[in-house]
């Protein structure tokens, strides 16, 4: 399977994948050389999407996880109608565990400032449930300090916090942390929201429908073997294997570069 993200944020995806999943084979493509992904237009985001999306069916993945909230809200659909092989996005597994777990029926998003641009969280929390409030907050703080040396410090607390403000105001009982950096901070979010409000990410709902989609469609390898994951990166792969342990949680050992030509990228 091939799994994507501007960063190494999409390894907490791939991690839930590789527990769920261990007989699979994954190749995990990190675009570092055009990180961050958030602030950017999301036309762009769009094509940077659609080269990776070609680029990993061209290695002969069987599925191509979109493990990038930005991503997903900018090019899904596109992805979809262009590749022969099934995507799947981090948005929607997360809109419908939200949906699910709503009891006021608030639901809050903290994402980055594509993906609350972007609007597609609301549009499928709607298309469940069209009397669900949505209240959405972008958080251009956190993907930068979730990725220094001090991800747990102070500064991130008091940011969370602030974000955080918004959504209790609205009183939402359900928030989405729709950025596939904040799984790294769940403490934070837990201790800041409280125990009576319930937190989705999207790793695990991502892996959830994953898994699911390979055993429906009669995809999956067999469970008896232990699959193997490799990464890719279009930037620097010392710093991939420096940061990639801490958000998989697993052994990063090789770590090869792709220049951006060979994405098909020409400028
Ligand atoms: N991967 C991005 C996301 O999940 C966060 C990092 C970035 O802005 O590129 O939205």
């Amino acid at each position: 399977m091939g799994v994507f993200d501007s960063g190494v944020g999409g390894l907490t995806v791939l991690h839930e994948c590789l527990v769920t999943m261990p007989h699979e084979d994954f190749v995990y493509l990190g675009d570092h050389a055009r990180l961050p992904y958030g602030p950017r237009p999301l036309e762009e985001v769009r094509r940077f999407a659609r080269e990776i999306g070609a680029y990993l069916q061209g290695q002969g993945v069987k599925l191509v996880v979109n493990a990038c909230n930005t991503a997903t809200s900018a090019a899904l659909p596109q992805l979809q109608a262009e590749l022969d092989v099934p995507v799947v996005g981090v948005i929607t597994p997360e809109a419908h565990a939200a949906v699910q777990a709503t009891r006021n029926r608030r639901i809050g998003l903290l994402a980055t400032e594509g993906t609350v641009a972007a609007g597609r969280y609301a549009e499928l929390v709607h298309a469940l449930d069209a009397g669900v409030e949505l209240v959405a907050v972008a958080c251009p703080r956190l993907v930068p300090l979730i990725e220094s040396d001090d991800p747990f410090g102070a500064e991130t607390t008091e940011a969370v916090r602030e974000y955080a403000a918004r959504l209790k105001d609205a009183e939402v009982d359900t928030v989405i942390l729709g950025c596939t950096h904040y799984p790294l901070i769940k403490p934070i979010f837990q201790r800041v929201f409280g125990r009576d409000v319930e937190l989705v990410f999207s790793a695990d709902e991502t892996a959830r429908k994953v898994a699911e989609t390979l055993a429906r469609k009669g995809y999956e390898n067999d469970v008896d073997r232990e699959g193997s994951y490799r990464f890719l990166t279009t930037g620097d792969p010392e710093a991939f294997r420096e940061m990639g342990a801490r958000f998989l949680q697993l052994p990063v050992a090789e770590v090869e570069h792709v220049e951006l030509a060979e994405l098909g990228v020409t400028a």
